[in-house]
């Protein structure tokens, strides 16, 4: 049996900062490529691009690096796995062609198909005028025009109608920067119902799944503005209860892993299933192929047992003889703080204040999600999602008003957050419960 001692963190977001704290606390020496300003304090921070896949097989060489951790979805598409495993070193993630699964709508609806995974029924077309034609002679529903590749979330349009669906190909046909992910076009039914984040670790053959969580997609509260990387997330989501998270296990993540296994395209890593919660049951809207952020930061902090071991044994394909990870009771709850203009251009190197209070605070975790160390050894701001705030509380509402303590504590100029995270579970409680106190 492995055990790997000595821990390469892929990344540099608020996600990378959850993995590293908490393989940090299972007893790892972690090493962080590129990293941020949080994980300069907690472990060591090595200038090399997540995407610089050649230097990372060189730092994991030269370190004598036991476990590799990637984090974010480009360097899996760009084949790290594939390239680390040739270089006969330990990683946790899938290979390139595995990773399709996220790159790849269409990789992705091939393989519900041959699993029989319910999801939104879809037409792929390889160019505009098919699309346009299709959507022109077709009944005027809601529909969502998606690239097929990877266009760092902005790929998707979920359309009223017609006229905004024609629109989607047109933008996906002329503007530069969809011109690779645009090769192919599906138009996809559109669902309606609730959105949850179920998240399963997997060795290609055994599932571990993991307790469910939401995340809030929209840049402002009440689900309204634009769509982000996620603006704050909780866990455990009370729409997913246990017999819905069996159900989901057996009806959707084993038939994906399996289906992947048949197929030849074996996947080893998070399977994380972006799902609606429709009238006809859970159906899936996306898979990821890596954690989710900020799922990832919300998740950990409730993890008790090591994650390490856990990822020692996917990588060892021995799954199925490892414990099952112990949770903390209770939920937990992270909010993100953006800088001005998020979702659109940022300014950065602003200088954070209040990150010790906020730290100082019990039960309060701050992540950091795009930050610098300056010379003076202040931290600056380095991007949109600039800090992931993350509570643990024995509820929900003690974890959410934890949380916003900690955000209270922290200052930059222009930074803001949606003040709504965890609020429809709430509802549903409410709405379950007219008695209910919060
Ligand atoms: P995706 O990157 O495919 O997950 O899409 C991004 C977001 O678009 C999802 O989180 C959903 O909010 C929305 N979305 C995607 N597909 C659909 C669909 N078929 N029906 C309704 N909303 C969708
Ligand atoms: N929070 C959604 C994602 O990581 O894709």
């Amino acid at each position: 049996m492995t055990v790997a001692r000595r821990v390469l963190v892929v990344g540099g977001g608020g996600r990378e900062h959850a993995l590293t704290w908490k393989l940090a606390r299972d007893g790892a020496e972690v090493i962080v490529a590129p990293g941020n300003a949080g994980t300069a304090g907690i472990a060591d921070n090595v200038a090399v691009s997540a995407t610089d896949v050649p230097a990372l097989v060189a730092l994991a060489r030269d370190r004598r690096v036991d476990l590799t951790v990637v984090g974010p979805e480009a360097p899996l598409v760009a084949g790290i796995v594939d390239a680390f495993a040739a270089a006969g070193l330990r990683i946790f993630g899938p290979t390139a062609r595995a990773a399709q699964l996220e790159g790849s709508k269409l990789f992705c609806k091939q393989i519900l198909h041959r699993g029989d995974v319910p999801t939104a029924m879809f037409r792929e077309f390889r160019s505009v005028a098919a699309a346009r034609d299709f959507l022109s002679a077709r009944e005027d529903v809601p529909v969502v025009v998606k690239a097929d590749g990877l266009a760092a979330g902005k790929g998707v349009f979920v359309c009223d109608d017609r006229e905004a669906a024609l629109a989607a190909v047109e933008t996906l046909g002329s503007d530069p920067q969809f011109a690779a992910a645009a090769r192919g076009i599906l138009v996809e039914e559109r669902l309606d119902g609730v959105e949850v984040s179920v998240m399963a670790i997997t060795d290609g053959r055994t599932i571990v799944t993991l307790p469910p969580l939401q995340d809030h997609k929209a840049a402002y509260d009440g689900d309204q503005g634009p769509n982000t990387g996620g603006m704050g997330a909780y866990c455990p989501t009370p729409f997913v209860d246990d017999g819905l998270l069996a159900d989901i296990e057996a009806r959707i993540l084993v038939p994906t892993v399996h289906a992947m296994r048949r197929a030849k395209v074996p996947f080893q890593g998070v399977l994380y299933a972006g799902l609606m919660l429709t009238a006809q049951g859970p159906k899936v809207l996306e898979f990821n192929a890596r954690f989710g952020d900020p799922e990832c930061e919300a998740l950990l902090v409730r993890m008790e047992s090591s994650l390490l071991d856990l990822l020692d044994a996917a990588v060892d394909r021995r799954l199925e003889e490892a414990e099952p990870p112990a949770w903390r009771d209770g939920a937990s709850v992270t909010v993100v703080m953006a800088s001005e203009g998020y979702p659109g251009p940022v300014q950065k190197g602003r200088p954070i204040r209040g990150l010790e209070a906020a730290a100082a605070i019990p039960g309060v975790e701050v992540f950091h999600a795009a930050t610098k160390l300056a010379a003076d050894g202040s931290v600056l701001t380095d991007g949109g999602r600039t800090l992931a705030v993350t509570a643990v509380g024995d509820s929900l509402a003690r974890a959410k008003l934890l949380a916003y303590s900690g955000v209270k504590e922290i200052r930059w100029p222009g930074a803001w957050c949606r003040k709504d995270i965890s609020d429809k579970a709430a509802a549903l409680a409410r709405a379950g419960d007219p008695g209910a106190a919060e």
